[in-house]
């Protein structure tokens, strides 16, 4: 057996899987049997005269294996030596903070960093490979890729089925992967997890519940997070390569069951996990490469009493708002990007009478609510091509079906285009609304509810009853150990003649808020409607304040339980 012979066989033995290396060996012995001794003489003088082109064959035989079997997303070929992405190194200061993402393989540290004059970074730092263990990785990775089956039971959870899988392999595959220690193969598992299941690099951002929103803005630039306590800050993370990124993006799109491409280069979707996806793809609309930005969900939104304690508003606001919901009034909820309008908003629907029917129209399934009797309606994108419109459903279309649902509240998740039209049609005609509306006071958002393309005529303005402007303020004193919090900064109540006045505003200074009553013309309309005296309202929010105190007072925070809470409430008046 020659120099090549020999190390055709080693591959050969090395991976019985490949099939590709097992076809070249198996022709090379049969041909061996069927020629005749001096043939097979002046094969061999001709092979020895040229041994480079057989090892040239081996070679491909090993580029043909991997290329064969790689995954096209993570599965780059070590030796092209491109880097893909890179974690900067971490500063050696102490950092303010650290915390595991998942001990003891992903941490994070967020530290000052001298060369940005002490502006803090979020650094992820993560459990390194060895050589052996990083070459172990890729083999399971490209056996996977070719191995793994579809789960027979469709219910499984694909995380703990890849996780199931992989052990198996690296145990059926041990001797291709040199026999990784239980230590090692635990790293390669966390590798696999990460890259195969998860966000690649990105994941343990993605996993870290003090994140609220990631974005990248390009090749070579770092991945940029906001951080609950400090804000926004840079990662040590940098996407370098643009094919991988482009890759990272596609795969991203996939997750949310979306198309992105050279031709349709923008996604607006929703990941797994409820996370909203904002991404683009290439250079065809962003100069510097494929960007993302991801805006994660809260598993367990902020109920009313989080968003009390919070200091975001206060109990005898949220009394006012429980008694304008039981009553079917319309409220707008307006602030800029980011501000917690729909926070706010899902938060008040803890409030609604039991029974309500409910319908919602969102672009992305944001809302969370407990209630039994609601309709989750969500746009979608054209299936078309080019200018083609089909297969569009859009919140238009959406809000007028929702109408068939004779709902008694229509949530529209924002409004921005001719659904908001369509969603003051529904309150002229008896229909409770809420939505939120992005804009940084309320003449701004009348203004842009008045012109193209929401075009809602003035005289309907006044069907909006309340309005409330939800920011993010700096904080006189630190809540929280947070600088920083997200504020009802001002409620205002329209009049019919389309006048407005405050009815509730915060105070920056004292970090405080001043509910007065005087002006208002809702609360007296609402007793005379229900033939109560005018100031009836006066009991009843105190009533309903001194409930939302005893909900904080015995620790009742799930929106869950919230809404229990208000039920029972309901539930006792009428008995009572
Ligand atoms: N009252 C609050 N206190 C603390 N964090 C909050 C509060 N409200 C919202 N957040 C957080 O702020 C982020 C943005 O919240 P939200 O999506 O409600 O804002 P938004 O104004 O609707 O944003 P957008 O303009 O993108 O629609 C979320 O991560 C959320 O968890
Ligand atoms: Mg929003």
């Amino acid at each position: 057996m020659n120099a090549s012979d020999e190390a055709q066989s080693k591959e050969g033995s090395k991976d019985p899987s490949s099939s590709d290396v097992q076809g070249v060996q198996k022709a090379t012995t049969q041909q061996t049997l069927e020629k005749k001794p001096e043939e097979k003489l002046e094969e061999k003088k001709a092979e020895e005269k040229k041994p480079p082109e057989k090892k040239a064959e081996v070679k491909k035989i090993e580029e043909k294996k991997e290329g064969g079997i790689s995954i096209p997303f993570f599965g780059k070929k070590k030796e092209e030596q491109v880097i893909e992405y890179l974690f900067d190194p971490i500063p050696e200061v102490k950092p303010t903070e650290t915390y595991w993402i998942e001990e003891p393989y992903a941490k994070i540290l967020v530290v000052p960093m001298p060369e940005r004059g002490g502006q803090s970074g979020y650094f992820v730092d993560e459990v390194k490979l060895t050589d052996k263990e990083e070459e172990a990785f890729r083999k399971l990775r490209d056996i996977l890729s070719k191995e793994l089956a579809p789960p027979k039971d469709m219910t499984v959870d694909a995380k703990d089925y890849v996780v199931s899988e992989s052990k198996r392999l690296i145990k059926k595959y041990s001797y291709i992967m040199g026999a990784p220690t239980e230590e090692s193969t635990k790293r390669i598992e966390y590798y696999i997890r990460r890259d195969l299941i998860g966000y690649g690099p990105v994941n343990p951002v993605v996993e870290d519940r003090n994140i609220e929103d990631i974005s990248c803005d390009g090749v070579g630039r770092p991945v940029f997070v906001w951080h609950k306590k400090y804000e926004s800050l840079p990662t040590n993370l940098k996407i370098m390569d643009r094919p991988y990124f482009n890759d990272f993006i596609i795969k991203l799109a996939h997750f949310a069951g979306r198309h992105i491409s050279t031709a349709f280069p923008i996604v607006d979707a929703m990941l797994p996990g409820k996370h909203r996806l904002a991404a683009t793809y290439g250079e065809e609309v962003s100069t510097f490469g494929s960007t993302f930005t991801i805006r994660k969900f809260r598993e367990e939104p902020f109920s009313i009493v989080d968003l009390i304690e919070l200091g975001t508003i206060n109990p005898a606001l949220a009394a006012y708002f429980w008694f304008l919901l039981d009553n079917r009034l319309t409220v707008m909820i307006m602030g800029g990007t980011g501000a917690g309008k729909t926070s706010y908003l899902n938060a008040l629907t803890n409030l609604f009478r039991p029974g309500l029917k409910i319908v919602s129209v969102e672009e992305t399934a944001e809302l969370n609510m407990p209630h039994e009797n609601w309709v989750q309606f969500v746009s979608r994108e054209s299936y078309g091509l080019g200018a083609s419109k089909i297969g569009e459903v859009t919140l238009f279309d959406l809000v007028k079906t929702s109408l068939r649902y004779r709902p008694d509240y229509i949530i529209v998740g924002e409004i921005r285009g001719e659904e908001a039209f369509v969603l003051f049609q529904a309150m002229a005609t008896g229909h409770g609304g809420i939505s939120t509306i992005h804009a940084e006071n309320l003449e701004y958002a009348i203004k842009r509810m008045t012109s193209p393309p929401m075009n809602i005529a003035r005289p309907y303005i006044p069907l909006m009853n309340v309005a409330c402007l939800v920011e993010r303020v700096a904080l006189p004193r630190k809540r929280e150990g947070l600088p920083f919090g997200r504020r009802v900064r001002q409620v205002w109540e329209v009049r019919p003649d389309g006048s407005y006045d405050t009815i509730a505003f915060w105070d920056p200074i004292e970090d405080a808020f001043t509910v007065s009553l005087d002006k208002t013309v809702h609360l007296p309309n609402i007793c005379l409607r229900q033939g109560m005296p005018r100031d009836w309202y006066i009991h009843e929010l105190q009533v309903r304040e001194a409930v939302i105190k005893w909900m904080i007072d015995n620790n009742i925070h799930h929106f869950k339980e919230v809404a229990r809470t208000v039920t029972q409430f309901h539930v006792k008046r009428r008995k009572a």
